[in-house]
């Protein structure tokens, strides 16, 4: 369990990313569809929903492809992903007739965060990710001009006794998170508050 301050819901309380999968766990197409289906319910600007996601289970072609395009960071890891997915968001492109919306990245990290913590209620962890090379992957499956690339998620699961921060390449762990008081603004829960200021 993850060191927080106060009574998160047990899923975010208990989430964190793996840098070590199992690689004889075996996830299975019911829980991809419930993952796009969460993904597919997150909000949106306009309910413009400016996502898409490349989705290989581990074994197929397109876990395969995926993996083609890994970091040498990532590629330590992510390979023994039950599932491996390409995040993709809406982009601008001069002149084409899509509706574009400002609040695409916005909106793709939204609907992967609903997929996380999908995953995450049926038995999965997942590791986000930048470590690969994005441009390889977009030529890899020739991803139309107004869509891009943008990270990708590894799911699957932690072999027993893995903990919070484990990483074979970072053996110091890093879970630091700021202060309360620095994230929230104006930041005065643990000041007086100032003459003619609402408490
Ligand atoms: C957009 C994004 C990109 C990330 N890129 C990488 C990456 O390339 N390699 C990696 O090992 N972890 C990557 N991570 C995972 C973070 O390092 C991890 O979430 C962070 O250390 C916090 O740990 P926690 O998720 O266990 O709380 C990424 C996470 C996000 C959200």
């Amino acid at each position: 369990m993850t060191d927080v301050n106060l009574p998160l819901h047990p899923l975010l309380a208990a989430r964190w990313s793996p840098a070590v999968f199992d690689p004889s766990h075996v996830a299975t197409t019911e829980q991809v569809a419930v993952m796009l289906e969460a993904a597919r319910w997150a909000p949106s600007a306009g309910t413009s929903q400016p996502w898409a996601f490349l989705v290989g289970l581990r074994g197929d072609p397109v876990h395969q492809r995926l993996v083609a395009h890994l970091a040498r960071s990532s590629a330590a890891w992510a390979p023994a992903a039950s599932i491996l997915v390409a995040n993709l968001a809406h982009r601008f492109v001069e002149g084409t007739d899509w509706d574009y919306s400002e609040f695409a990245l916005y909106d793709l990290g939204q609907a992967v965060a609903h997929m996380t913590f999908q995953a995450q209620a049926l038995g999965l962890s997942v590791r986000q990710f930048r470590a690969f090379d994005r441009a390889g992957v977009e030529a890899e499956f020739a991803v139309p001009a107004h869509w891009q690339v943008t990270t990708m998620a590894a799911f699957g699961v932690s072999p027993a006794g893995a903990a919070p921060g484990d990483d074979p390449a970072r053996p110091v762990p890093q879970r630091h998170r700021r202060a309360p008081e620095e994230i929230s603004w104006p930041s005065r829960p643990q000041s007086a508050p100032h003459a003619g200021e609402t408490p």
